[in-house]
């Protein structure tokens, strides 16, 4: 059979799981992140895949860019995996995240680090810029796989709020999921097929908003020249958990970019 045709048959079951996630995205993350049992390699979450491959290619990139004066925030920080290590990396950090089943998560995990703190926040929602940066001071910002599932116009308003917490010194370092192809193209890369899905993604398919891709394209949109300056970008691999039989991780084709007030 046809790897198209093959893909024309995972429709069904998408659909019927799809249809099943909630119209709220937060409510869809909060019971994501309630039926959360492991984390970390082979475990629930999809893009957790604990690879050190894959933080490697970031750290060139934010120890050359971040002002190491000023704290970090990871926005959309989940379990707090990325949180974790960048903690190791800068003196202060902050996971913040629209799920407080997340932050809970994300806080177990971090026990004993003393320089990291958590907090629940919709950082697309107005007034949450000013909300952190009155908490933070200015800050530099890592956010690693949430623009790409939110809608243009969540986008363009996480973009305004993450520009009020930067000011002049702080920057954005950002990376998320580029795949070329379909969604159908992207879950049969994941190992989808007509008889069987992986767990990570059927809890993802469940519960969340359809993801999108983020590329040079999305980031210019969202960030306009008016308000931003690139600073640099290019192309990294997202590594999803393994989900095959051979036990490896999977590489995602992504984007990073850079970015600083203009
Ligand atoms: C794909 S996960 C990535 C988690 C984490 N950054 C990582 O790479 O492991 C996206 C995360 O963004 C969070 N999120 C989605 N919309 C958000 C919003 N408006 N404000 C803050 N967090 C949000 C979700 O709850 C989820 O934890």
């Amino acid at each position: 059979m046809s790897k198209l045709w093959e893909r024309m048959l995972l429709v069904p079951s998408v659909v019927r799981l799809a249809s099943r996630a909630p119209k709220d995205p937060a409510a869809g993350w909060e019971g994501y992140w309630r039926g959360i049992h492991t984390t970390g390699h082979s475990g629930d979450v999809l893009w957790d895949s604990g690879s050190r491959t894959e933080s490697e290619q970031y750290a060139d990139a934010v120890v050359a860019h971040f002002d190491p004066t000023l704290p970090v925030i990871d926005v959309g920080c989940g379990n707090g995996t990325y949180t974790r290590w960048l903690a190791g990396l800068f003196p202060s950090v902050l996971g913040l995240d629209v799920s407080s089943g997340a932050v809970e998560l994300a806080k177990r995990e971090a026990e004993g680090l003393q320089n990291t703190d958590f907090m629940v926040l919709d950082a697309a929602e107005a007034g949450a810029g000013e909300r952190l940066l009155e908490r933070m001071g200015p800050a530099n910002i890592f956010v690693r796989g949430v623009f790409h599932v939110l809608k243009p116009n969540k986008q363009a308003s996480m973009a305004a709020n993450l520009r009020t917490v930067i000011r002049s010194s702080g920057r954005v370092f950002l990376t998320e999921t580029n795949f070329p192809g379909n969604s159908l193209a992207y879950l049969q890369q994941l190992g989808a097929t007509r008889r069987s899905m992986p767990p990570q993604l059927q809890s993802a398919l469940e519960n969340l908003p359809r993801p999108g891709r983020f590329g040079a394209q999305e980031r210019n949109s969202t960030f306009p020249d008016a308000d931003w300056q690139l600073v640099t970008d290019g192309p990294v691999n997202i590594e999803v958990v393994s989900m095959g039989r051979l036990g490896l991780s999977q590489q995602v084709p992504g984007y990073f970019a850079v970015l600083a007030g203009a």
